[in-house]
């Protein structure tokens, strides 16, 4: 990970774009174009004034996504409510931004489908500004403008030159790759901004496979999703992250390094070699035993009689990291699938693997293998129980707790 590529800014990213009411409309179609080609997950929501500009069709074609358009659409509101819509983007771009729209964003005016995620959203807002040059001159737009951008709003500046209306000045929408440029730079300064910029974290993922002969082992059903997850995550916000990973049929996300490993043995020695480390996340499955003495040949079937099987107990990775004497991990979270009591389980584990937290996951349903995941987060002071989304959310939240404690510990 040492030297490892900076991965592309924008991949995996999830932008809503609202598009307001200005014959610039035109440009975002080539705008979601550039982004899908970086990419990003675009969601669209069409103003009335935007429709009469570019067709939904054309926005939902190109950004593969539906497109919004009503307040109180019943569908809209039954699949995807505007606070949701507001709330799960990494960023909302207002392009074009016409004077109207941002008078009602300065004066929190939610008339609108637009207009009322904005006021609802909490993620980073930028604008785009278009309007004539008069316009963009006037007092109340530069006044709005201010307040606009001291409450933090990012602001893509309009360019000078020909205008729609005839007139010369400035109130050009920007060209697209000046907007990609802007999306861009926000993505790198809030990643850069992150304390997890250059901390080197080790995350274990998926099953181990223990042999039993040359063609059997004992193994279980995690898919490392949710270690693969998390890994993603860490690297999304600078985090060198090396991921140790049991047999799984996933690749390494964009800028991790993935040590590939077979047995809980060979994923202990990888693991104590990534130390030292700011901090080491157990999520692999790791099996309990090993089978000791494994033959070199096939075992084959003898008349009934059973072949034994010596298991001996894996050494436990989670416990030896947590309870390493010259390496300690600043931060060592664990893992605790279980299938009952699952909070009393974890709070017993947390004490007997001596880590700092753990979080427990209810594996009744078809969590190993599956998206979604239910997890409670638990440490010695508390414990949070965490709605039921997907494992790539669980990941990102992970992450906004590992955040918080390197931000409070610096
Ligand atoms: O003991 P149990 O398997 O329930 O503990 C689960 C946690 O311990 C997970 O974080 C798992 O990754 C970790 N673990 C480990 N090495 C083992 C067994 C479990 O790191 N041998």
């Amino acid at each position: 990970m040492k030297g490892r590529l900076l991965a592309d800014i924008l991949k995996g990213k999830k932008l809503l774009l609202i598009i307001g009411g200005g014959i610039a409309a035109y440009k975002c179609l080539d705008l979601i174009r550039r982004l899908k080609e970086r990419g990003v997950n675009v969601q669209a929501i069409l103003t009335k004034g935007g429709e009469q500009f570019v067709t939904p069709l054309s926005v939902s074609s190109l950004s593969e996504n539906k497109v919004y358009q009503e307040l109180f659409s019943l569908t809209d509101e039954a699949e995807m409510g505007h606070i949701r819509l507001s709330r799960e983007n990494d960023l909302i771009l207002v392009a074009p931004a016409t004077a109207d729209l941002m008078a009602k964003m300065a004066s929190g005016i939610a008339d609108n489908l637009a207009t009322t995620t904005l006021l609802a959203t909490d993620k980073p807002v930028m604008i785009a500004p278009t309007m004539n040059s008069q316009m963009w001159g006037h007092a109340a737009t530069q006044s709005n403008l201010s307040v606009l951008k001291e409450r933090g709003t990012l602001v893509i500046p309009p360019a000078d030159g020909d205008l729609a209306c005839g007139e010369v000045g400035t109130g050009r929408l920007a060209e697209v790759p000046d907007m990609i440029k802007e999306i861009e730079a926000f993505f790198l300064s809030s990643r850069a901004s992150s304390p997890l910029m250059g901390k080197n974290i080790t995350v274990t993922a998926g099953p181990t496979h223990e042999a039993i002969d040359p063609v059997r082992y004992i193994a279980n059903h995690s898919s490392g999703k949710q270690g693969y997850a998390i890994a993603a995550a860490l690297s999304a916000r600078g985090a060198n992250v090396t991921l140790i990973s049991g047999p799984t049929a996933l690749s390494a996300p964009d800028g991790v390094e993935k040590v590939a490993v077979i047995s809980a043995r060979d994923m202990m020695d990888e693991t104590a070699k990534s130390l030292p480390a700011d901090a080491v996340i157990c999520v692999a499955a790791v099996a309990d035993w090993y089978v000791d003495g494994t033959p070199d040949q096939k075992i084959k079937k003898q008349n009934g009689a059973l072949p034994e099987l010596n298991l001996i107990e894996n050494p436990d990775i989670l416990k030896s990291i947590s309870n390493h004497e010259s390496q300690r991990p600043p931060l060592v979270i664990g893992f605790a699938a279980e299938t009952e009591n699952v909070i009393n389980y974890a709070k017993t584990k947390l004490a007997k693997k001596g880590c700092d937290w753990i979080l427990a996951n209810d594996i009744s349903g078809d969590v190993m293998g599956g998206d979604d995941n239910q997890v409670h987060l638990i440490t010695a002071e508390a414990e949070d129980t965490w709605p039921h989304s997907s494992k790539i959310d669980v990941a990102k939240k992970l992450t906004e707790h590992i955040e918080e404690y390197f931000k409070d510990s610096e």
